[in-house]
């Protein structure tokens, strides 16, 4: 049997394109096994798989192996493990729509927090101890200082329970590396992920009304939405919009590749985490001007008042990736704001065409 990489939550926006980045790889030597279970992500009724996965393999001429499960699910789990000769986990599984874990924190705590040490129990019970993590910028809380690097202060002033749960896992599996020197756990922090496949074919595809602004500027695009509203326009930035530091999702995908190589480096050990950013911050507004330039399209926007929670600035210091992983992002924000066009206007009612 070859060796596998489990992916949780693989069939969604992250994980889908890191997994057709894995098998598009000439020297990939892994089989991919997904474990999803559907609740942010589509298949069709006459299908096995979910449509992002289907078009992965149409795509990388690629068998990928599915369970529709939830990694919540114990014996679900034991069972994939059986079945494969997993090597390490990436774990992207997860609720993550910051404004509904304020409503649902119970939710969130059950499905990140839960979740996640029940996949640590069933990875240590088969001896299965290398994980990389979808953390996220937001553990930092409210910077004290900018750029951010991974030794800024974590759990202060996390203003969600979406955030906290991505630090409770940091700090859970920052004491099982203490607790066990087996265990090889990368947590990369993402800064704002964007973008999609540059064949247009997988992207983005939230339920609802997007939380995030590229897919909501996108769908205004196709018109699926009349507006985009901006909230706040009295920031302490140039134009008074946010500050983010917007990421292409390919780019994204070839650090969770390189954080897997790390693994075969046996000076390796322990949990480290790992800011995956550009380090440059762009404005809601130069984002939408980046996006009209790259579509050719209007995009009608409303500044509000600000969104409870939300800061004014972030962007990351990422030496540590350069430094451990020898990886940096290509990607322009023009790449970003095409590849999110070509896969909004090839689809515009995303995977449900
Ligand atoms: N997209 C972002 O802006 C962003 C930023 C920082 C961190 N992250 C983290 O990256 C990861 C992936 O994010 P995404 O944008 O791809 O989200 P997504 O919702 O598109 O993908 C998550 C996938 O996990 C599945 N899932 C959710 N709960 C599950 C469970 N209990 N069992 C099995 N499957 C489950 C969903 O069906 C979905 O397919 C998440 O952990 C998220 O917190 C995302």
């Amino acid at each position: 049997m070859p060796p596998s990489i489990l992916v949780t939550g693989g069939a969604g926006y992250v994980g889908s394109h890191t997994v057709a980045t894995l098998l598009e790889r000439d020297d990939n030597r892994y089989d991919i096994v997904v474990v999803d279970n559907l609740s942010n992500s589509y298949r069709s009724e006459n299908e096995k798989k979910p449509e992002a996965l289907r078009r992965i393999e149409d795509m990388t001429g690629s068998t990928i192996h599915f369970y529709a499960n939830d990694i919540r699910d114990r014996a679900a789990l034991n069972r994939i493990f059986e079945n494969h000769e997993i090597e390490c986990v990436i774990h992207f599984a997860a609720l993550k729509a910051v404004g509904e874990s304020v409503e649902k924190p119970l939710e969130y705590y059950q499905a990140n927090i839960t979740g996640t040490c029940t996949l640590l129990e069933v990875m240590r019970e088969h001896g299965v101890t290398q994980l990389v993590y979808s953390s996220s910028c937001t553990v930092y809380g409210e910077p004290q200082k900018l750029p951010l690097d991974e030794g800024h202060p974590t759990g202060q002033g996390i203003s969600s329970p979406y955030g906290r749960t991505k630090y409770f896992c940091e700090e859970i599996m920052k004491d099982l590396c203490a607790s066990d020197q087996n265990w090889k756990v990368i947590s990369l922090r993402y800064f704002n992920p964007v973008g999609a496949h540059g064949s247009g074919r997988i992207g983005e595809d939230p339920y609802g009304i997007p939380n995030n602004l590229m897919p909501f500027i996108s769908q205004v695009a196709v018109g699926r939405l009349s507006e985009l509203l901006v909230f706040g326009g009295d920031y302490p930035t140039a134009d008074g919009s946010g500050v983010r530091d917007y990421i292409h999702v390919q780019d994204l995908a070839d650090g969770h590749v390189r954080a897997i190589q790390l693994f075969q480096d046996p000076r390796f050990v322990g949990f480290q985490p790992i800011n995956l950013g550009t380090g440059t911050g762009y404005s809601v507004l130069q984002m939408v001007a980046a996006f009209e330039a790259a579509s050719g399209c209007k995009i009608p926007h409303r500044v509000v008042g600000r969104r409870a929670g939300d800061i004014a600035t972030n962007y990351a210091d990422v030496s540590l990736a350069r430094q451990l992983l020898g990886w940096g992002a290509s990607r322009t924000v023009i790449d970003m704001c095409r590849d999110t066009w070509k896969w909004q206007s090839e689809n515009p009612n995303g995977y449900k065409n």
